[in-house]
């Protein structure tokens, strides 16, 4: 059994997508574990986004990222990464395929309604990023 980390980000929950994105997930068979909303301070934000500090688009992402309330997730299930990351389509919704739903519904590369962890070693460190061990048991 594998554990991701999701979020529907601060885009996502303003444009009333929480309850659509957790119902993608169920139908999917993906065991929710731990789920919580959470307004990030920026010094949260930029802890969690820390990998991409150097690129050009940082300060627009981590300014996104604390603007509003985001859900986040635990996610678990065999293969939970690649199943979360299929669901959610590519970053850039013009490239996400249809059904995903990056396709339906983000509006473009920055504001793309939700994340999920990109391998097991960052899984790690996302979830723990924003729960501890009892919540995700
Ligand atoms: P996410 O999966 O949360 O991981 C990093 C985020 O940076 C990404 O989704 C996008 O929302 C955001 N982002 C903004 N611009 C870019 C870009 N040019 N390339 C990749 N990610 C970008």
């Amino acid at each position: 059994m594998q554990q991701t980390l999701a979020i529907v980000k601060p885009d996502g929950v303003a444009r009333n997508l929480i309850g659509e994105v957790v119902a993608r997930i169920e139908r999917n068979q993906l065991a929710i574990k731990a789920m919580k909303m959470i307004h990030m301070s920026r010094a949260q934000a930029e802890g969690f986004y820390a990998v991409h500090k150097e690129r050009p688009f940082f300060k627009d992402l981590t300014d996104f990222m604390c603007s509003g309330p985001a859900v986040v997730m635990i996610l678990q299930g065999e293969n939970a990464i690649a199943r979360w990351r299929e669901m959610m389509g590519a970053t850039n919704p013009a490239d996400a395929a249809d059904g995903t739903i990056r396709r339906d519904f983000a509006t473009d590369i920055e504001k793309n309604v939700v994340h999920g962890s990109d391998a097991p070693e960052t899984a790690a460190f996302e979830t723990g990023y924003f729960f501890s061990g009892l919540e995700r048991n």
